[in-house]
């Protein structure tokens, strides 16, 4: 009896020591886990309009670092969660792999340039990142992921005509309005704070109607699923089909009722 009562206090010692040294997030993680939801990355984002400088975003402001298709808080992020983010090993389809994953903060590199400093996408290096933010970044997403694999999800990367293709087809389809009201204050008010209000985003219902609201939807729709210069794209797993429908019949309605 005494040495069963003896083992099981062991047991529950270790595994408590297992557990402790789970919960304890190493300094570098703590740092990492401060840089995703800062948009000035510690200070050393500059303030200011041009390329190179703060647009003001975060990390965060895309991506959870929690697992939101289990445990969804609500809000619609353009980016997957980070979780997983070290198992994945490759990153903006198989362009950043091998050693240049961990550099490259998993694919976070890019969004670092592009993201919160407006550079345009094709000259963007996702290397450009200093090396102990890539560290810290890192060391947060493994901290937060644990065996945890993340959101399996593929992008397609769609080209121009692909887009385009994209916003016709659902610029055709009929929506439902307050869906869309909802959606776009889930997705949408980070940088477009209201349809009516400039933020990140343009102001997206001005005092003028449009001249040609199709092809304003279109163009829209082509928008919402492929991006834009600093406008993320959104892919299917992200918004459906039917959720761009419904956010477009929401700003078409809108429109509509701006006064002539
Ligand atoms: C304006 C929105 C936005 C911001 C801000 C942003 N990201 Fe992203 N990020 C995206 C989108 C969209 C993708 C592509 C979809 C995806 O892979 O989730 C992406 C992709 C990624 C990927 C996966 C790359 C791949 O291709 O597999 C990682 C990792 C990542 N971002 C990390 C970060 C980190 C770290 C930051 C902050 C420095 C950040 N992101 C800021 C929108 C953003
Ligand atoms: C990370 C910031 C960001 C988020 C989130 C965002 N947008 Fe944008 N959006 C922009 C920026 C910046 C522009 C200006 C043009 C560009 O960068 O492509 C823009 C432009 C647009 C335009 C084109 C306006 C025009 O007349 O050309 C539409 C439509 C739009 N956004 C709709 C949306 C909707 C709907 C959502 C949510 C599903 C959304 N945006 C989420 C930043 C954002």
């Amino acid at each position: 009896m005494r040495k069963f009562v003896a083992f099981s206090l062991c047991s529950v010692l270790i595994v408590g020591f297992i557990l402790l040294a789970h919960a304890q997030m190493s300094d570098k993680a703590q740092l990492g886990r401060e840089l995703f939801h800062d948009p000035t990355f510690k200070g050393t984002i500059k303030p200011g309009t041009k390329e190179g400088f703060s647009t003001g975003l975060s990390c965060a402001n895309c991506h959870a670092d929690f697992d939101d298709t289990a445990n969804p808080d609500g809000l619609i992020r353009a980016g997957h969660s980070v979780i997983g983010v070290p198992h994945r090993g490759e990153a903006k389809g198989g362009m950043i792999k091998g050693a240049d994953f961990a550099r490259a903060a998993g694919g976070g590199g890019f969004c670092y340039e592009h993201f919160l400093q407006k550079v345009p996408g094709n000259k963007v290096n996702p290397k450009a990142i200093p090396a102990e933010h890539a560290e810290a970044l890192m060391a947060y997403f493994e901290f937060i992921s644990g065996d945890n694999k993340g959101p399996e999800f593929e992008i397609a990367m769609l080209d121009d005509t692909a887009k385009k293709a994209a916003g016709e087809k659902l610029a055709a389809m009929n929506g439902d309005s307050e869906k869309g009201w909802e959606l776009f204050g889930r997705a949408c008010v980070t940088c477009h704070p209201t349809p009516y209000k400039a933020g990140i985003g343009t102001r997206l219902i001005g005092t003028r109607a449009p001249r040609d609201m199709n092809k304003l939807m279109v163009r829209w729709a082509t928008k919402i699923r492929g991006g834009g210069f600093l406008m993320p794209f959104y892919a299917p797993d992200i918004l459906s089909d039917q959720d761009i429908a419904d956010i477009l019949a929401f700003l078409r309605q809108e429109l509509e009722n701006i006064k002539k």
